[in-house]
Order: structure tokens, then C-alpha cells, then sequence
């Protein structure tokens, strides 16, 4: 569906130029969840305004649905941005207008006849669950409604993509999981092919299968979501999982227990599949009869299954280590020896 090849933009301004989006080559296919994670400033909202032909690049190709959008004229940039459609943090209703009346907005712009216009209106507020609702005005609706406004919005051109700008930012813990709940179903029962941009991991772990991280315009981690999640390799992807999956940071956790923990090592396990790695810590300290214990666990639901991160301690020597090591080398887990403690 979109395949970014070498793709750059750069800002200049009188005082400084700024590299937003730098170098940047993506594939996503047909009917994926693709979830681009990054801090604020990453580069992440230029980028989605660069798939979308709201900005032109400064290098590289966009390819959307088999157009290279960057060499298409006005008039067929314009048609094919048709198929592409936007959701935003803040919703960006109007005001003046109903929930069937921003619903039906775009589909006036379309010149869609006035009948075939309001039975379209029907179908997205029953598919977005707003029955009851058609008569409101944005300001008579809770954040996850309005959300639910823009998406029926989005769809009503019947869009092969659907870009979302950190959609459930604005969203409380609750109304966002809805959110994303819809967004799947949309996903399944239309095919349509999503992006979301958030700076949330727990929205990667919920919905998506792909994700990318960026950092200072660049993609530096690329992958399943539950690869990713199993065996991040960059820093900062560490940092977005590790928000996600420790409660007290690590350190402090070391620190408060130094006094506590005997001899041996403190070991991060990456796995998929909790069944597997909690019976293989029992037969492995049964077998090497060595004490483990659980310091910290964490585990998401992810679209392929259960994903997760336990740190324990083992109390052995360097050689019990070698072997507990060779009992962990399996593909659903990762071992990472983080700390000696002597
Ligand atoms: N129109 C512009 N002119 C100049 N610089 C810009 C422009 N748009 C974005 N930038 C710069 O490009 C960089 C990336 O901005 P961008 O909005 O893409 O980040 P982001 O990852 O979406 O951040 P956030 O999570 O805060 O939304 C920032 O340094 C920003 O200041
Ligand atoms: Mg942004």
C-alpha cells in the first residue's frame, strides 16, 4: 500500500535548516496495522503529512496504492488524496455542524447526491456506534464520541487509508482502548489499511503488527510488533517498551534489593507466549537446582499473542550461568544478563 523509498524533508528557515524526516525508506502492505512510534520532534506528523501529499519532499519517493505521489500533477494528487484519510488528536470537527452533518461534510465536497449521501450517513454512524446521536453538536459529545465523529468522517469516501495522527492522545486510558477497538474492527470488516503515529507503546501492543520507531527523523528500529517487543535492539526502543513494561525503573529496583539479593545474576527475559518461558524457569531451577526468583514481570496482549518481560535473579555461579543460558536458548525467549551481583 505505501512504499517510502529514501525519503527526506528538510525545513528551512532564516536561522537554521532542520532535517524532519531524514533518509526514511518504509514498506507497508495491504490491510496492516503499521504503528510509528517516536518521541516529540521525531519527525513523525511531517512524515504522515508527506504520505498524504500535504508536503512536498525535499528527496526520495512516496508511493501510495502504486502512484508515486511526489511526480503526480495537482488535479490527480488531489483525486488520489481521496483515498487517503486523516484522523487527528483534536478531532478537528465543526462545530456549527451535527454529528450527521460533519459526518456527511466530505461527501458534499464529492457533489454525492443528496439521498445516497444521507443512507452513507446512516451506515458510518451505525458503524461507528453513534445511533442516538445523528442531532448532537460536537460540544454536546465526550472525547471517545468525537473521535468516533472524525473517523466516520474519514471513512465516508470509502479511503483505502487511513493516516492517524495520535488519534487517542486526547483520550483517556478507557475511551482509548475503544477507540482501538474500533480501528481494528474497521480494519478487519473493510480492509483498510491503517497507519498510526503515537508516542503511546501500549497503542503499538494493542493494535498494530508493524511498527517503526523513529528518532531525530530517522527510522532506527523496523519490525513485527511482536519481534520488536521480544528483541529490541536500539536504545530508545528499549526505552518505549521498557515505559511500558516496568513499573519502578530497574535501577532503583537494583538498588532497594542490593542489600537483599545473594550472589549471581540479574537477567532480563524477552519472551512470547508466557506458558512457555514460566515452565521452563520451574524445570530449569528444579534441574540445575538453582534458586530463581521473580523481581519484576510484565506482560502485554499483543495482535499475535501474549508478549512480555521478566527480570528475576538467579543465585548461581558463572558456570550454572552458562548452562541456565543454553536452557533459555529457545526462539520465543530472549536472555539478557543485566547485572552481577556479588
Ligand atoms: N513547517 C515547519 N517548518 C519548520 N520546521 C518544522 C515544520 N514542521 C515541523 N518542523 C520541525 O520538524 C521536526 C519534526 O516535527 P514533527 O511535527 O514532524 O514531529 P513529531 O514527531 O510529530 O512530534 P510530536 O510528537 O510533538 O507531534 C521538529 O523539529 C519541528 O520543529
Ligand atoms: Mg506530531
Amino acid at each position: 500500500m505505501i512504499s517510502l523509498q529514501h525519503v527526506s524533508k528538510q525545513y528551512d528557515t532564516k536561522k537554521h535548516s532542520i532535517k524532519a524526516v531524514d533518509d526514511v525508506s518504509l514498506t507497508v502492505d495491504d490491510c496492516d496495522i503499521f504503528g510509528i512510534i517516536g518521541f516529540s520532534g521525531a519527525g513523525k506528523s511531517t512524515l504522515v503529512r508527506l504520505i498524504n501529499g500535504l508536503e512536498s519532499v525535499s528527496e526520495g519517493k512516496v508511493i501510495v496504492d502504486g502512484n508515486d505521489i511526489t511526480t503526480l500533477k495537482k488535479k490527480d494528487l488531489l483525486n488520489e488524496r481521496k483515498k487517503i484519510a486523516m484522523i487527528f488528536q483534536h478531532f478537528n470537527l465543526l462545530w456549527s455542524r451535527t454529528v450527521a452533518e460533519n459526518i456527511e461534510f466530505p461527501l458534499e465536497i464529492a457533489n454525492v447526491p443528496k439521498a445516497k449521501r444521507k443512507e452513507r450517513v446512516k451506515e458510518l454512524i451505525r458503524l461507528v456506534s453513534l445511533e442516538g446521536h445523528e442531532d448532537y453538536y460536537p460540544a454536546q459529545l465526550s472525547g471517545g464520541q468525537k473521535q468516533r465523529v472524525g473517523i466516520a468522517r474519514a471513512l465516508a469516501n470509502e479511503p483505502k487509508l487511513l493516516l492517524c495522527d495520535e488519534a487517542t492522545s486526547a483520550l483517556d486510558p478507557k475511551t482509548t482502548d475503544d477507540i482501538l477497538d474500533l480501528l481494528v474492527k474497521i480494519n478487519k470488516e473493510l480492509g483498510l489499511t491503517i497507519v498510526i503515529i503515537t508516542h503511546e507503546m501500549h497503542v503499538v501492543s494493542k493494535i498494530c503488527h508493524h511498527v517503526a520507531v523513529m528518532e531525530d527523523g530517522k527510522i532506527v528500529e523496523e519490525g513485527s510488533v511482536v519481534d520488536v517487543f521480544r528483541n529490541p535492539q536500539q536504545p530508545i526502543t528499549k526505552q518505549f517498551i521498557g515505559d511500558e513494561q516496568e513499573t519502578v525503573p530497574l535501577d532503583d529496583l537494583l538498588e532497594t534489593l542490593s542489600d537483599e539479593l545473594s550472589t549471581g545474576y540479574v537477567i532480563r527475559l524477552h519472551y512470547t507466549g508466557a506458558s512457555v518461558l514460566e515452565s521452563r524457569l520451574t524445570n530449569t531451577s528444579k534441574e540445575l537446582d538453582i534458586p530463581i526468583s521473580i523481581l519484576q514481570a510484565k506482560m502485554n496482549i499483543t495482535q499475535a499473542g501474549s508478549v512480555g518481560s521478566m527480570v528475576v535473579h538467579a543465585a548461581c555461579t558463572p558456570e550454572q550461568l552458562e548452562q541456565l543460558k543454553k536452557k533459555f536458548d529457545v526462539p520465543s525467549i530472549n536472555l539478557e544478563v543485566i547485572a552481577n551481583v556479588e
